[in-house]
This record gives C-alpha cells, structure tokens and sequence, in this order.
C-alpha cells in the first residue's frame, strides 16, 4: 500500500524546492523512494540533496544521500569548472574540509596562493592563525568544517567580484545545507556580506546573531585582517566568545595569538 504524504512533508518539500529555485536551481531528480530510504530519517543519516544537471548518460539521480556523498555530487556538479574567470588563474578547486558533521562552520573570502597550491582552505598564514582561534575555542580543526566563497584564487589575491561571488556561492549554499552546522562564521567583509546579503561595515555587521537557513550565523574579522592589525585580535575574541557560549564550549584561558 503507498504511504500518504502527510501534508507537514509536503510543505517542507515545497520549502526546499523554492530555497534550491533561489539559488538557481531549477532541475531535480528522484527514485522511487524504498523502505530502506523512509527508514534512515534520523541524526547522522541520509540528507535530501539536488543536484543541477542530469547526467550526461540519463540515469536518474538520488535525491537521499549521505553527507559524504552529497558532497562528493556537489564537487561533481562543479566538475573542471569554467564558470567564471577565476578559473583562468588557478592550480586547484579549493571545495572545502572539514568534518562532515561539525556544528561550527567557517566561511572565508576565496584561496590565497598556499590554498590554490595545496587545494585546501586556509593552509597559509591567515590559515595558521585561523587554527590558532579553532584551538583557543577548545576545539580542533578537524572538528569544524571551512569553506570560501569563491573556490578558485582570485589573480594577485583580489577581492573576489561581485558575478564571481553569485556564480560560486550556490555551491557553498548547497555545502552548508548539506553539513547543517548550528554555526557558521562568516570571516571578513565579503564572506559576511554574500551570505547576508547586507551591504553594511563589519563594525556593525558584528557582535549579533543572524538567522541563516536554519543555522544562526555570527560575523567576525578575517584572519588575513587581524594579520594586518593585531590589536583588533580581541574583538574577534569577543566574537568567538559568543559562539563558544552557544555552543557551550569551554575556551582557553588565553585569546589567540
Ligand atoms: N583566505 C580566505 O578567505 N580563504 C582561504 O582559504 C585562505 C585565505
């Protein structure tokens, strides 16, 4: 006998559906949802995900996958990409890393040149620093999960443009609908700015809580800035401080340095 969908589910699809139409897109495929599929809702276990584009031999995608897998289709949809003028420059796509099941997620501007070479986030300097603020957290790199923007470097380390911005984000967007962490950190003015959608100084984008599609979200100073100024190292402090409370971490005695 088919199951009824209850009219909850419904609603809840519909949400998703409109939530992948605003980030453009538009194709979605499915399977025959099995026994096995209606079993596996719970923590831990399979997501929804969408996927852009058929592929190329016809076969039908799964809409239910693990985290793992979802974000294996997601670098596949991004595929050798030549979306944008970013890829002319670059060595690597840097897709991100991290634990698939962190509750805390960083969210940087796009690679510098030690990411582009090692094709992972924050690698170089401001990466080191970033590790420094993770550990001061009381927590460990490989507990969280970081992620950029923009996935290619942008030439000389510019800031990334505002098409180049739009053209990659979706894929963050369907990154972090995958990992659903309670937080995310947004580092820096362009990170802060994309994902709010506000066009506002970091000074007042700081020290509050935003709603960001189910997870809450709280702006802080880019490593690479704190690099440059130091003495603002504690107010990012302050901010990581905000986070550790809701996330009922215990900090390090010290700030980091
Ligand atoms: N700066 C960023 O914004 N991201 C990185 O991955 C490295 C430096």
């Amino acid at each position: 006998m088919p199951k009824s969908i209850d009219p909850s589910a419904k609603k809840q699809l519909a949400a998703r559906v409109n939530y992948y139409r605003d980030m453009g897109i538009y194709d979605f495929y499915r399977r025959p949802v099995t026994e096995q599929m209606l079993a596996a809702d719970e923590p831990g276990a399979p997501v929804a995900i969408s996927m852009t584009s058929a592929p190329s031999d016809g076969t039908p995608l799964s809409v239910i996958q693990d985290k793992p897998s979802a974000l294996k289709a997601i670098r596949e949809d991004i595929g050798d990409c030549t979306r944008c003028v970013l890829h002319k420059g670059r060595k690597n796509i840097v897709f991100g890393v991290g634990n698939v099941n962190a509750d805390l997620m960083f969210v940087g501007e796009g690679p510098g040149a030690d990411e582009d070479e090692q094709g992972e986030p924050f690698v170089g300097r401001a990466g080191q620093l970033l590790n420094n603020m993770i550990t001061a957290m009381g927590l460990k790199r490989e507990d969280v999960y970081i992620g950029n923007v923009v996935k290619c470097r942008p030439p000389g380390n510019r800031t990334p443009e505002k098409d180049e911005c739009d053209t990659c984000s979706p894929f963050l967007l369907r990154q972090i609908e995958v990992i659903k962490p309670k937080v995310i950190v947004a580092l820096g003015a362009v990170a802060s700015k994309n994902l709010l959608a506000i066009n506002d100084s970091m000074a007042n984008l700081r020290g509050h809580w935003y709603d960001f599609k189910g997870s809450r979200l709280a702006v802080t100073y880019h490593p690479a800035y704190l690099l440059r100024d130091p003495r603002q190292k504690k107010e990012a402090w302050k901010d990581l401080q905000m986070v550790m409370k809701y996330l009922g971490l215990t900090p390090l005695a010290k700030a980091p340095e």
